[in-house]
């Protein structure tokens, strides 16, 4: 296997006592997307900010194509490019004059990021607004020009921390065709964290973070493999009473509502059981079911499982 790009090993990071980042660890190979996934508070951004070295490591080690971020973080940095949560720019510069500034303070000469900076405009498809304002750029264009900052050095690890954060969903597909080009374009590393299942899906591996650790870590597919013959979904009405029901049954895990439809989840791999008891039960009662039937697991159900519980029982 050839070697990560860069690893972290148990990193911990605490506040006022408290662990954020418990013990993590992480590899991330060349051309890979590692997707954090977590609820408000789990850690994602307080693991990112470790990893990029803008906080100090309370234990742990990170390595960065083998340098140590303890003791080499000026020369790891110029292999990070950063786009934090909440990113900002300068309202009254142009998007040429905000990428100018970045590429500054990353240390690129003037003959460097000029060619640099047209290239990478046009990467993102804001070539033709580089004299716009950034005040008055749209949400997705700011999107745009905040991934153009964080890859005007060309690193090679890029951390992304929530960047379509308040993006609407077409915006936000566009955002990631772009993540998608440049991971195989230029086999750069990805570690970005986000609360979109629909995100997390397209990563090469998902780890979900709770309380600072990774309770889970796969690709996508294993991790909705783990749940297989587990989810039963199930649509009928009235949904709060018909959800009451199926949480009352024998073996069932537990019972969330995605939109008009409830997902079951069973203790164990047992589905024609479970409809066959929640269709007696519910016999005889006003509560009407219109469709019962075993579905291949989500990704939403995996990280529900884990939420609810911290851990997935094997079947
Ligand atoms: N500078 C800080 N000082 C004190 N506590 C902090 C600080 N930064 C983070 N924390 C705490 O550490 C924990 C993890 O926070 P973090 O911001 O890393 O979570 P997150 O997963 O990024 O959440 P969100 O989805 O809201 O962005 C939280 O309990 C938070 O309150
Ligand atoms: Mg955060």
């Amino acid at each position: 296997m050839a070697e990560p790009l860069l690893q972290a090993r148990g990193i911990t990071k605490r506040f006022g006592g408290k662990a954020a980042v418990d013990g993590l660890d992480l590899a991330l190979f060349p051309g890979e997307i590692l997707g954090l996934v977590g609820p408000d508070g789990a850690g994602k951004t307080t693991a990112i900010r470790l990893l990029c070295g803008a906080l100090r490591l309370d234990e742990g080690e990170v390595t960065l194509m083998g340098l140590d971020l303890r003791r080499q973080v000026d020369r790891a940095r110029e292999h990070i490019g950063y786009l934090s949560q909440r990113f900002s720019f300068y309202e009254d510069l142009s998007v040429m004059e905000n990428l100018r500034f970045f590429a500054e303070i990353r240390g690129l000469s003037g003959v460097e990021w000029g060619p640099r900076a047209n290239e990478i405009l046009a990467f993102v498809g804001l070539a033709e607004f580089t004299e716009r304002r950034a005040g008055k750029l749209s949400g997705g264009m700011r999107q745009k020009l905040g991934l153009a900052s964080a890859l005007v050095h060309r690193p090679k690890l890029l951390l992304l921390d929530e960047p379509t954060g308040g993006v609407d969903p077409v915006t936000r597909q566009d955002f990631w065709q772009l993540i998608i080009r440049m991971v195989r374009q230029e086999g750069v590393g990805v570690i970005i964290s986000t609360p979109y299942m629909d995100e997390a899906t397209r990563c090469s591996r998902v780890a979900l973070l709770q309380n600072g650790r990774a309770v889970a870590e796969d690709t996508p597919e294993n991790l909705r493999r783990r749940l297989a013959g587990r989810i039963v979904e199930v649509r009928g009405a009235p949904l709060a009473a018909l959800r009451a029901a199926a949480a009352g049954l024998p073996g069932v895990a537990d019972v969330q509502a995605f939109g008009d439809r409830l997902h079951v989840r069973l203790a164990a791999a047992e589905p024609e059981t479970a409809i066959a008891a929640l269709r007696a039960v519910l016999a005889g009662t006003d509560i009407r079911l219109d469709d019962a039937r075993a579905i291949a697991p989500q990704l939403e159900d995996v990280f529900m499982a884990y939420a609810g519980r911290g851990e997935i029982q094997d079947a």
